[in-house]
């Protein structure tokens, strides 16, 4: 029996050790602790697909009010996703999509976009007969991934002169690309243009091309946009990226929406979020912008803290009060 007034969200992350999903929990964790009466429990799945699958059984068996989940990949995660709603609990799926449209609704960047805006990085800065570019791609099977391509593949595909020379398979992490990259370059270094599904694939993709010496050679297009020293546009400042796409985590957005849900309001099926081209035209103004919400979110937690630290002090005063005229 818990508590009547009490919204229990379960969320089921694919994995959280890299920044962004960092970050997106970090933005839902602020969000809900703005409610007192939502208890948000988030579960990694360490990118293990079972975990996965068990860790949203056990939300479903909990009877959470809601269930926000971003799937590692998209089809073995479809059918736990269907058992949650078959059980009643409405499902929000976040970045990555399950296969079918059997959810209560979706919200993240279109991938099409993020893909179609590298694309269109390329065409607007490189007006040279040939371009020649190699893509790295996120994990297969996960709806990012397979999304970018389709997108930047619309655009390429309209240019003669722009071509696709390699398609590597990486799964999200730098150490997946590294060594199908070097073997790439060591035989054809003539490359115009890098475009890695998100930034930590691009900048394992820019170490390998300095370890070779063909950095200089070659532009690099990462996905991602992080705010912070190892993010995108940090990177974008530092020269090692000509550009990154900005993908929002969504995860204040995710929160709200949960409990929009929740409390019945219209809800439109799937919710995008907006992306945009991050270069040097506009890092500083971006970097700017992500560094006053951040002072804002910590200007937030410390009222937070604050407001606890009262509440701890009125209960504590309170007992005191009745255990006095008690006596
Ligand atoms: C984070 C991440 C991002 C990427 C997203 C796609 O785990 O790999 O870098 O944009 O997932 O779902």
């Amino acid at each position: 029996g818990s508590n009547e007034d009490q919204i229990r969200i379960g969320f089921s992350q694919a994995m959280t050790k890299d920044d962004w999903r960092r970050s997106m929990n970090n933005s839902m964790q602020l969000q809900a602790s703005l409610y007192p009466n939502i208890v948000l429990t988030i579960q990694d799945a360490n990118y293990e697909i079972q975990k996965q699958i068990d860790q949203i059984e056990v939300f479903i068996a909990d009877s959470v009010d809601i269930l926000i989940v971003s799937p590692i990949q998209s089809k073995p995660i479809t059918p736990v996703v269907q058992k949650a709603l078959d059980a009643g609990i409405p499902v929000l799926v976040v970045d990555r999509k399950t296969e079918n449209q059997n959810y209560t609704a979706y919200l993240g960047a279109d991938n099409i976009e993020v893909g179609r805006n590298a694309a269109k990085e390329i065409i607007a800065s490189k007006a040279q007969d040939r371009v020649r570019i190699v893509e790295i791609q996120g994990m297969a099977g996960s709806s990012p991934a397979e999304e970018r391509t389709i997108g930047f593949r619309q655009v390429i595909d309209q240019y003669d002169n722009v071509s696709i020379v390699s398609q590597i398979q990486g799964d999200w992490e730098k150490e997946s690309i590294q060594d199908k990259f070097r073997a790439f370059l060591q035989q054809d270094g003539n490359v115009d243009y890098v475009f890695a599904h998100n930034d930590r694939m691009a900048k394992g993709a820019w170490e390998v091309a300095r370890e070779l010496g063909l950095e200089k050679k070659m532009s690099f297009i990462g996905v991602d946009g992080l705010n912070g020293p190892n993010g995108g546009i940090q990177m974008v400042e530092d020269g090692i990226l000509e550009a990154t796409v900005l993908y929002p985590t969504g995860g204040d957005e995710a929160i709200k929406f949960a409990l929009g849900i929740l409390n019945n309001e219209p809800v439109s099926k799937n919710n995008i979020l907006s992306t945009t081209v991050i270069n040097e035209v506009n890092a500083d103004i971006m970097k700017n912008q992500f560094d006053k919400i951040n002072e804002q979110r910590t200007a937030i937690e410390t009222q937070l803290t604050a407001i606890h630290q009262q509440r701890e002090l009125y209960y504590a005063q309170n007992n005191l009060l009745k255990i006095t005229m008690a006596l």
